[in-house]
């Protein structure tokens, strides 16, 4: 860990991490991040899904205990402002990790396919959700997938774009997403400024960074949540 002031860094020490999870906070410019190797990528993933409960999808800036009151606390302002938009509908889900949204997201709609690059990760979940057997779940990237044009009423991403370091890989992943959806909702960490303390393996877009990257998709809706300080972005784009 390199240039970390010291409250941060004893936050992370103190809050996190799994066994052998090091560098994550490592402090790398934008450019360097674009560059790490999918390989090196997918392992920070499998080492993350050891930390505990909700310590696997969330900053271990913060504790446990903040994290899960901050999880809950998203989960309600996220489904309040998706309205009926998920009510009895077909969604696919990115990057599902321990499935803590999408056991929410399975109590309304009518059925759920979600996708994550972590095996370990898709463990935790499916545990999770045993029972919801509307509930699909498989290992892979969107764009190796093979549904249908347009087979959902709505695309799912909640934390994960900021997680695709490669402007390649986003590009392919955006593509995918508008392929299976008119209909697309983001939750982002969105930017902070330049000397955020934030993973080695987050890049954190400004927002009209998204706006551009989902063109031609219109932008219907957009909304700021502080999650235990963090500025979270939701975005609702549609189809033209
Ligand atoms: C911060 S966690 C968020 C998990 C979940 N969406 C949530 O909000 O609880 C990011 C997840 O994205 C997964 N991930 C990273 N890159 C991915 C990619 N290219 N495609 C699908 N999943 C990915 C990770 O394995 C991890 O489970």
């Amino acid at each position: 860990m390199k240039k970390q002031n010291n409250k941060t860094e004893q936050a992370i020490q103190g809050h996190s991490a799994a066994k052998n999870e090091k560098d994550t906070y490592e402090k790398i410019p934008r450019e360097e991040k674009e560059q790490i190797t999918g390989a090196e990528i997918q392992k920070h993933w499998e080492t993350r899904a050891q930390r505990r409960g909700v310590q696997a999808v969330m900053s271990a800036r913060h504790r446990l205990q903040e994290n899960r009151q901050a999880t809950k606390q998203l989960q309600e302002d996220i489904f309040s402002f998706l309205g009926p938009l998920l009510t009895g509908k077909r969604i696919f889900e990115l990057g599902v990790g321990i499935g803590r949204m999408t056991k929410e997201i399975a109590k309304r709609a009518q059925s759920v396919v979600g996708n994550d690059i972590s095996a370990s990760m898709l463990k935790k979940a499916r545990r999770r959700l045993q029972g919801y057997k509307n509930v699909d779940l498989r290992l892979g990237k969107i764009y190796e997938m093979d549904f249908p044009e347009k087979s959902f009423d709505l695309v799912f991403d909640s934390i994960v774009l900021l997680h695709i370091l490669s402007p390649v890989e986003l590009e392919k992943t955006v593509q995918a997403m508008q392929n299976l959806s008119n209909t697309i909702f983001l939750v982002e960490h969105t930017y902070e400024g330049e000397n955020y303390p934030i993973s080695k393996y987050s890049i954190l877009r400004r927002q009209e960074e998204y706006h551009q990257l989902f063109l031609p998709y219109e932008l219907i809706k957009q909304k700021t949540h502080l999650c235990v300080g963090d500025t979270f972005t939701f975005f609702l784009f549609k189809a033209p």
